[in-house]
């Protein structure tokens, strides 16, 4: 399958995340378990009082362990509202800094962060390529971006029922626009665990396998 006949031409999603704000933290829970975002820290190889952003952050799974282990974090996301529930649970701790915006026009300057993740980002983006630029380009020199995301799929609920714009990916392509957007040691890898989801509107149910993708720049 080519990665173009994989796109849904489905918009939406921004309006879909404001929609399940409240309930994402446990709709996530159902999804998939800290497991993912430890795999994202061990291969980001995260350090204490280092600055990190978290892009497509919802309601904060990955930084709230990011926050936990003594980082400070720059969360960007598209929904208000998701962003309202992070900060319900975390601003009292100081160390994140919440920010509205949008993929291709990230509000971070250049070369300001230590480590950029995003976990279950890249499927909802318009072009994954370019969201991979715009993550790369608030990199400092020796940075690292890790993307964790779905290894590629034919569940097509996942588009009409929650807005994903790609069915996962091929991990060879993840690697090429990691080493497109200049990111040196591109890898991936296996998470070890699956997304899960059952559709509303059937029968289906999903089991993804979870990939992780580092770059260094
Ligand atoms: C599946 S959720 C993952 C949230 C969080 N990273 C987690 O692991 O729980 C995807 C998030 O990406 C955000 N998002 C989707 N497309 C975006 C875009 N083009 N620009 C910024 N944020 C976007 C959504 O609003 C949503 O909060």
């Amino acid at each position: 399958m080519s990665i173009d006949s994989l796109k849904c031409g489905c918009g939406g999603s921004k309006e879909y995340f404001d929609d399940v704000a409240d309930q994402w933290d446990s709709m996530r829970k159902g999804f998939f378990s800290e497991a993912v975002r430890e795999k994202a820290y061990e291969v980001a190889g995260i350090e204490k009082g280092a600055v990190a952003a978290d892009i497509g952050a919802g309601t904060g799974f990955i930084t709230e362990g990011l926050i936990g282990a003594g980082l400070r974090v720059i969360a960007v996301d598209q929904s208000e509202s998701m962003l309202d529930r992070m900060r319900e649970k975390f601003a009292r701790t100081g160390l994140i800094d919440l920010r509205v915006g949008e993929s291709e026009n990230l509000p971070i300057p250049d070369q300001a962060v230590d480590y950029v993740f995003a976990n279950m980002y890249l499927h909802h983006v318009e072009s994954p390529p370019a969201a991979i630029k715009e993550m790369s380009r608030v990199l400092k020199p020796g940075g690292r971006l890790v993307i964790t995301d779905l290894d590629e799929h034919g569940h097509t609920f996942l588009r009409t029922e929650q807005h994903d714009r790609w069915m996962g990916f091929k991990r060879e392509d993840v690697k090429q626009w990691l080493s497109e957007a200049g990111l040196k040691d591109a890898m991936t890898d296996c998470v070890g665990q699956n997304c899960c989801a059952d559709s509303c509107c059937g029968e289906e149910s999903a089991s993804i396998s979870i990939f992780v993708a580092r770059g260094v720049k």
